[in-house]
């Protein structure tokens, strides 16, 4: 099972940052009432449900995952917010060109081919929309082995951590311009202590749902590669504007 089906599973996502750094991502994306947004990689849906209750946007959440599309549009539908969530291939959306004036995702590109993934990005943006994303990049020097032993630990085609020039270089070939590229100095950015429960609590049960799928022979090997997510990688923010 890859780490996405099992992700599924669990119902559970979570992202690098936690939920201050999506909160930052949020506000620099400066959301206004009634703007057409979509979530790219939603998973289970809460980043969906926030920003259309804090902000008042329309969502369209899309996950590769059907039932994480499924929990996602069952979150929107209990709290009656206005949107709705579909599996999708980010690579190949179902939307026509210009449709939304903004767009974001949380740890979602490191595992899908790149340029092309942020083309296709802009193709669905309107002309000057804007898209964030939070994705992992080195905390020192790059670790190409890292990305390797982790991409087959996870069972997933691709898994590359970028240097944040190397994240700029690739939004900008793909027509996005990028306003903002901030490193966070750590996983667990301040946050009040309420978020950083809720952070801590998914945590816990992704820890345990891994622990049931993972025979325990493998629980140290796990155990060394998510220390190394935390040893050798930070999340960075970066907010962009399609060019023309
Ligand atoms: C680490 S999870 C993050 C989920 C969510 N953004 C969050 O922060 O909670 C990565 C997500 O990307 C989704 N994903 C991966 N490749 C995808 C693709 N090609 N198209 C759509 N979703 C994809 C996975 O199914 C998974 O839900």
């Amino acid at each position: 099972m890859s780490f996405f089906q099992w992700l599924g599973q669990v119902g559970v996502t979570l992202h690098p940052g936690g939920w201050g750094t999506t909160e930052k991502l949020l506000a620099l994306l400066n959301l206004k009432p009634n703007e057409l947004a979509i979530d790219l990689g939603c998973g289970s849906g809460r980043t969906l449900a926030y920003a259309s209750e804090k902000f008042g946007v329309k969502v369209v959440g899309v996950d590769l995952v059907p039932s994480l599309a499924s929990r996602a549009l069952k979150r929107l539908k209990e709290k009656g917010l206005i949107g709705f969530a579909i599996a999708a291939d980010i690579m190949v959306l179902p939307f026509q060109s210009e449709t939304f004036h903004v767009a974001w995702a949380e740890s979602v590109f490191v595992f899908l081919p790149k340029p092309d993934a942020f083309s296709e990005v802009a193709r669905i943006l309107k002309p000057k929309g804007r898209f964030g994303m939070i994705e992992l990049t080195w905390r020192n020097e790059p670790r190409p082995e890292y990305c390797e032993q982790t991409r087959q630990f996870l069972g997933v085609q691709r898994y590359e951590v970028l240097t944040v020039q190397e994240w700029v270089a690739m939004l900008e070939s793909s027509g996005l311009g990028v306003e903002v590229a901030e490193k966070m100095q750590s996983h667990a950015p301040h946050s009040s202590f309420s978020k950083w429960l809720s952070d801590w609590w998914d945590l816990m049960r992704l820890g345990f749902g891994l622990a049931k799928q993972v025979p325990i022979s493998k629980w140290g090997e796990g155990a060394r590669k998510i220390a190394n997510l935390f040893r050798y990688t930070v999340p960075a923010i970066f907010v962009t504007v399609k060019k023309n």
